[in-house]
């Protein structure tokens, strides 16, 4: 008799504890169906996780990673789909620099890996390479980002003091606008992003 309690508590024990554990799995999963929709969503990963990188270690860029970047950029939506851009991908030290030098808007550029001018052609889109550029900017910064890169838009455009010295070092010819410099490097530390979430900035169907 004894043993057939003992054997009751034991089976009410193990009931109960499984019990426990499908409604503490119940709770997790629903939490999880949150959380992971938005940490397994790569593309929302990487946009939620980007922010401005400027001090960078010397860790070098490699090509595979440059080309993911460019690629990155030339798959930006354009205007008339008329993709009006051009890269310059500077990894010469002396000219990362010098542009640094002389940019004071881009200073720690002398501390970058590698930095990408994104430029738009105004033979090719004479109103909207400015707004395309843009576009193929954040296209950079969200793959840098989603590639563990430190990255940051620089503002060449609309200022034509920056945009003389571009045109300067490069031998631009009239046509081509430098629009925005991307320094790139591996981050020296941990930058944490900000959350720019504002509900006040939300309109539905009237302002
Ligand atoms: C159009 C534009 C121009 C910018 N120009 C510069 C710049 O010249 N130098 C710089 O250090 N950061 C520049 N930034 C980066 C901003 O300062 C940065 O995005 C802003 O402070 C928000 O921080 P976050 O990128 O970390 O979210 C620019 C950003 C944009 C979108």
């Amino acid at each position: 008799m004894q043993s057939l309690i003992k054997l009751s508590v034991i089976f009410c024990c193990i009931f109960l504890f499984a019990c426990q554990g499908s409604v503490d799995s119940k709770v997790a999963s629903s939490e999880k169906v949150v959380d992971d929709s938005v940490v397994e969503n790569q593309a929302l990963h990487a946009i939620f996780n980007r922010k401005s990188v400027r001090q960078y270690t010397e860790r070098e860029i490699s090509q595979d990673v440059l080309d993911n970047l460019l690629r990155a950029g030339m798959a930006a939506p354009s205007s008339r789909d008329r993709r009006p851009w051009h890269f310059i991908v500077i990894s010469d030290k002396e000219i990362l620099d010098n542009l640094g030098g002389q940019l004071r808007n881009a200073f720690f550029m002398a501390g970058a890996n590698k930095a990408i001018v994104v430029c738009g052609d105004e033979e090719l889109s004479d109103n909207c390479w400015f707004v395309d550029c843009s576009a193929v900017t954040q296209n950079i910064l969200i793959a840098a980002e989603s590639m563990g890169l430190g990255a940051v838009w620089t503002a060449v455009y609309p200022y034509d003091d920056r945009a003389d010295i571009v045109r300067e070092t490069f031998g631009l010819q009239k046509n081509i606008h430098a629009f925005a410099i991307i320094p790139l490097g591996y981050p020296l530390e941990k930058n944490e992003p900000k959350n720019k979430f504002d509900e006040s900035r939300i309109h539905y169907n009237k302002w």
